[in-house]
Formats: structure tokens, C-alpha cells, sequence
């Protein structure tokens, strides 16, 4: 049996930690089993940039950080416009010439649309949900969200020693534009005062009100911002409006503009801190090793049954499979009523609202 692995788009911890478990048990599943690292993800499978790995190589690399097959970032447009001559289709090719019975893809939302179109092309794909977003339709969590959460925590917690002492306002800016789930999970861990996620769009007064109540209530302020926060203007906006709009502005990232109306507003001394891609960086978590070891070994399991087609996912606790083409294209937001949004609220963290 060949089996082809790839990394695809922005990393995360426990990338390597997902494959050490799914060729640990695939080869105890299967003694005869040819393993090829495709490096730098579906980059490596359009220009056929690949070599055997022995089993023993994925060993002493549960806590290694980062991808030891490298990644890139593959539009999802250009890998599957162009008709029959698109990178999809060279995809394929390399996939029969290499004359592999499976592909292990990990990756997040992009590289799962693509996963579900090659699957769509025949070749037995099976997909693994990665990303600090968490937005992967269909799982509860995606492996490296709560390595990140624990690094944003760590950075809003020692934020909070420091605006303290110069009773100063931070805004700390957390990964993730689309969606909110690093921002709410460590906004919530960290005692942040103020949380702003894309998903719900703050109002400029509001949360000048908000920053001013708690600066008088305790001296300082800490602001947990997703770097795709934005205010209820914005959000009535198209994406590309937004962007113009934001330019001329002169003030690109929502940190920015948040500071800059603090400052006016308030005259409240006030910074931002960009912790930035600290934040996929390092070794996974406890928890994270554990999901990637049981998403990896699980998915050995969906090999060995045929099973394909599919991503794994965390459900309830446990892990299963979803069909790819019933969760490509979706993204998880941070529903509005979701209960932890509530119990911030009961605990007197604002929104911006
Ligand atoms: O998708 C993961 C992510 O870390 C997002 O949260 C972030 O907006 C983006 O990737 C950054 O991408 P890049 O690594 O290309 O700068």
C-alpha cells in the first residue's frame, strides 16, 4: 500500500504530532506500506515534490512544532479554474503516477475545499481538521486551536501586569479574521475586559463607554480584538468596500482604529500588541497531543476500512468522520447566542454592544 501525506496552508502545533499517530498505527495495521511526504503541500503534489519517509522518521516528533513536510498556501480558485489543464488535474495525474492507494491531507478551510474537489476527481482522500481558527464545519475542535489558546492567554495574562502598573489601555490583537474562537476562548481564560470578534460587530460609542466604566472601575483596561473585528458600519460593507473604506481611513487594522478613538475620545494612554504568529508557533499543548493522537490513529482506521472522502472530526468527545463534500465551503462562526458569549456576559466581560 502508498500512501501519500501533505500539510496544506498556515501552520499550527500538532500538525507533526496528527501524522506520528496516523503512521504509528498504520503501519501496525499494515506491515507491507510505502509512506511518501509530499513536501509543502498540495505545491508538492502539482510539481511532484516528494520522498519515501521510513516509519521511524515521524518518531520524536509528537512535541515538535511546525511541519516537518513543510506548507504552503494554495488558492482554491487557481488550483481548480482552467478546465482540464488546472492544477487539480496535475494533481491527479502525480496522484496515479505515484501510483498512491490513499492521501492524507492536513490542513483547514481552504485546503479542505480542495480536499473535497480531488476526492470529487476519484482519488481516495482523507482529510485531517488543522487550524487555530477552529471554523472546520462539523468538529467540535480542530487540532492547534487550544495550543494557540493557550499562547494568547499566556501573552493577555502578562499584558495585564503591565497595564496595571501604567494604568494603561491594551488592546491585545488575536489571530483570526473571519471568525472569533481564539479570541473568545482566550478572552474568556485571560480576564480580558473587552472582547471584539467578527461575529459581533461593536458599536465605536459603546465600547468608548465600556473602556471608560472600567478604566474608572480599576485603573486599566485590556481589550481581547480579533484582527477581523469590526464595527456595525463596517459589517453592513463588502469585504472589498471595507478594505477602501479602511484605507482611506488611513488606519488598516481594527486595533488601530479602536486606539486612535480611545486616545481621542478619552485621552487614555493606550497600546497594541500584535502577538501575531507566536501564536502557531511552538509545541502542542497536552490536550492538542492527545486530539492529534487520536484524530492520526483514527484515521488509520478510516484506511484500513476503505473508508474515504472524509475528514475526521471531534464530536461530542468523540471522534468520527464527516463527508468532505458535506463540509467543504462552510465556516463555523461563533454563533451569537452561543453559551459561552453568555457566560462572558455573566461575568462582565462587554462586547462592544
Ligand atoms: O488561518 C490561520 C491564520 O493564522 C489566521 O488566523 C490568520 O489570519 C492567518 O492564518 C495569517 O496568515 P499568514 O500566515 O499567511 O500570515
Amino acid at each position: 500500500m502508498k500512501i501519500g501525506i501533505l500539510t496544506s496552508g498556515g501552520d499550527c502545533a500538532g500538525l507533526n504530532a496528527v501524522m506520528r499517530g496516523f503512521v504509528r498505527a498504520i503501519t501496525a495495521i499494515e506491515s507491507k506500506i510505502e509512506i511518501y511526504g509530499i513536501k509543502d503541500g498540495y505545491a508538492g503534489l502539482i510539481n511532484r515534490e516528494y520522498h519515501a519517509i521510513q516509519a521511524e522518521e515521524f518518531s520524536d516528533i509528537l512535541k515538535l512544532g511546525g511541519t516537518i513536510l513543510g506548507t504552503s498556501r494554495q488558492s482554491y480558485k487557481k488550483i481548480t479554474q482552467n478546465g482540464d489543464n488546472n492544477k487539480a488535474a496535475q494533481m491527479k495525474e502525480n496522484y496515479r503516477k505515484m501510483d498512491l492507494n490513499a492521501l492524507i491531507i492536513l490542513g483547514g478551510q481552504g485546503t479542505h475545499k480542495t480536499a473535497a474537489f480531488l476526492s470529487g476527481l476519484g482519488l481516495n482522500v482523507i482529510a485531517l481538521p488543522k487550524t487555530i481558527d477552529n471554523d472546520i464545519w462539523g468538529t467540535d475542535f480542530t487540532f492547534g486551536f487550544h495550543s494557540a489558546v493557550n499562547i494568547a492567554t499566556e501573552c493577555i495574562d502578562k499584558i495585564q501586569t503591565t497595564a496595571a502598573s501604567h494604568g494603561r489601555t491594551i488592546i491585545v490583537e488575536i489571530m483570526g479574521n473571519k471568525v472569533g474562537w481564539l479570541t473568545l476562548y482566550a478572552g474568556i481564560s485571560s480576564g480580558a475586559d473587552i472582547i471584539l470578534i467578527p461575529e459581533i460587530p461593536y458599536d465605536m460609542e459603546k465600547l468608548i463607554k465600556a473602556v471608560e466604566l472600567v478604566n474608572k472601575q480599576k485603573g486599566f483596561c485590556i481589550i481581547a480584538a480579533a484582527e477581523g473585528a469590526m464595527n456595525e458600519e463596517e459589517a453592513m460593507l463588502t469585504k472589498k468596500e471595507r478594505i477602501l473604506k479602511r484605507a482611506e481611513q488611513g488606519e488598516t487594522t481594527a486595533s488601530k482604529r479602536i486606539a486612535k478613538a480611545i486616545t481621542e475620545e478619552l485621552s487614555i494612554e493606550t497600546r497594541i500588541v500584535v502577538p501575531g504568529h507566536i501564536q502557531r508557533g511552538g509545541s502542542p499543548s497536552p490536550y492538542d497531543r492527545v486530539i492529534c493522537t487520536q484524530m492520526g490513529t483514527y484515521a488509520a482506521k478510516l484506511v484500513k476500512n476503505g473508508c474515504f472522502g472524509v475528514t475526521v472530526a471531534l464530536n461530542g468527545g468523540k471522534i468520527s468522520s464527516n463527508k468532505l463534500s458535506d463540509i467543504a465551503g462552510k465556516i463555523k462562526y461563533v454563533p451569537s447566542k452561543h453559551e459561552l458569549i453568555q457566560a462572558a456576559k455573566d461575568v462582565g466581560i462587554s462586547f462592544g454592544e
